[in-house]
């Protein structure tokens, strides 16, 4: 059963205070941090938390990991991908401690929080002094603390493997680096309540829990007066926030309309949309709220009914579509994402040639596709899946060519047209030396003084290829 628990003033207190003591404990000369990151939006949120905690314990930022006395990683567990690459990241660690055999590795994150990998990192990559999981984020300096006194005992007795079961952690107040001056994450919710088969989410993030609006409110507030630019509000299913909120219920029209009201130029954008309850409301309110951008990620992840059923969407493709053209009715310009499956267990062809088919029904701006990968745990990795892997491919590059040449489509259609764009970083080549983004999100690169950034900026669009969209400013 799940259990929402608030982390209270004094538990943070006593954060606080681990921070002083390891900061006494490194004093003697400048030490160095650097946290590496994979995965999701929350994962970045997650990380900017560990270098806010890192910065409180007196750690400098690096992202050399030859200099750095503390290498976090923050790792993903999505796909088998991902995984493998960390494992692989990790192990080369050992290298760096042999060098400095004062390094400390820390492994956290979704990976970390699956029992399995919990138990392959403490058994088999003895290079990790520190396991901990999303849960643990607010306690990390008590964990690298606990890491710290315990050097010198090196071996097994120095080794602080956390990452315990847990699915309620709501916490408050903790300090953050964010990585831009321009964007930033805001997290509104945390956790998954869809139990889609194929997904290890509710497994490791736990329950879905909302923050409450009002600190939400008072974040985006710090965030608008700060200067920021671009809040992306985050969440696995933010159109179910606010769920179990008791007297302080809102429902996420309603907080996106209350964060629009702030005061400050800034944009508003969100994600990610569980189709099944993405409503007429939400739509009206992203129509109506002066600054959320026309932008909807809004993952299909296939086109089938009958596999949609099997991932346990609650929705078929016919609602899907009728969602799709009411999102368009109130805002004709709306630049739509979306997520899709290739080859979950039990896919045929046929339901194949349905997700071709819905991808040229709705075009979507962008695509992000990847092929099925079982997650041990989930319902869908004790599914059948006869279809071999090299024939997931050939469908799945079949997809990747379609959504190429839509987005492509789609892209030569701004040429000539003028939009305003937010300038929010360089792009280290020339001629085109300034990344921006439209309200849509599309990626415009343009000439220009890197004092632009942080900046709009009026842009015509000269020229396009599939992934970026070219202009000049006006
Ligand atoms: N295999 C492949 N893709 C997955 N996703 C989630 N779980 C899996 C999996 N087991 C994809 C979904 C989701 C996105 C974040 O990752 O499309 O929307
Ligand atoms: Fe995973 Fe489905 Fe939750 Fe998204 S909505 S995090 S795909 S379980």
């Amino acid at each position: 059963m799940y259990t929402r628990r608030e982390i209270g003033p004094q538990e943070l207190e006593a954060q606080d205070v681990y921070c002083e003591k390891i900061k006494q404990a490194i004093a003697s000369r400048p030490h160095y941090a650097m946290v590496d990151t994979y995965g999701c939006q929350q994962n970045e949120s997650d990380s900017e938390i560990l270098r806010g905690w890192l910065a409180q314990c007196g750690y400098l930022p690096t992202d050399d990991p030859a200099r750095a006395d503390v290498i976090a990683v923050n790792t993903c567990a999505v796909r088998e991908h991902a995984e493998l690459r960390v494992l692989g990241n990790v192990g080369s660690l050992a290298h760096a401690r042999e060098r400095n055999p004062e390094l400390i590795v820390c492994v956290g994150g979704c990976m970390a929080q699956q029992e399995r990998m919990k138990n392959r990192l403490r058994d088999s990559f003895r290079m990790v002094d520190l396991v901990f999981g999303p849960h643990e984020v607010w306690q990390f300096p008590e964990l690298l603390w606990q890491v710290i006194e315990r050097h010198g005992r090196r071996g097994n007795k120095s080794r602080v493997i956390a990452a315990a079961p847990s699915d309620g952690v709501v916490a408050e107040g903790l300090p953050r680096r964010w990585d831009s001056e321009v964007k930033a994450w805001l997290s509104i919710m945390n956790g998954c309540d869809n139990f889609c088969t194929y997904c290890i989410v509710p497994y490791v993030r736990g329950r879905e829990r909302s923050r409450r609006p009002a600190d939400i409110l008072a974040e985006a507030r710090e965030l608008a007066a700060a200067g920021y630019k671009d809040i992306t509000l985050l969440g696995q299913n933010v159109n179910s926030y606010g769920k179990g909120l008791g007297e302080d219920k809102m429902d996420f029209p309603d907080l996106l309309r209350a964060i629009s009201d702030i005061p400050g130029d800034f944009r508003l954008r969100f994600m990610t949309s569980h189709p099944k309850d993405a409503t007429e409301k939400l739509f009206r309110a992203m129509a109506e709220s002066e600054k959320c951008a026309h932008q909807l990620h809004l993952p299909v992840q296939c086109g089938s009914d009958r596999i949609l059923k099997a991932m346990n969407r609650h929705y078929d493709r016919a609602a899907y579509l009728e969602k799709v053209a009411m999102a368009r009715e109130y805002m004709p310009d709306l630049v739509l994402t979306t997520d899709i499956i290739v080859g979950f267990p039990g896919e045929t062809e046929a339901d194949f040639r349905e997700t071709l088919d819905i991808v040229e029904q709705v075009r979507y701006d962008a695509m992000f596709t990847f092929i099925y990968s079982p997650r041990a745990g989930t319902p869908a990795a004790e599914m059948d899946d006869p279809v071999p892997r090299a024939e997931k491919q050939v469908w799945f590059d079949q997809l990747l060519a379609v959504a190429n040449r839509i987005s492509e489509e789609k892209h030569a259609a701004y040429v000539g047209r003028t939009f305003r764009v937010l300038v929010d970083g360089e792009t280290g080549a020339e001629p085109y030396n300034l990344s921006s983004r439209t309200a849509g999100g599309r990626l415009v690169h343009l000439r220009g003084d890197p004092s632009l950034i942080g900046r709009f900026a009026d842009a015509k669009i000269t020229s396009s290829t599939t992934w970026a969209l070219y202009g000049e400013l006006v």
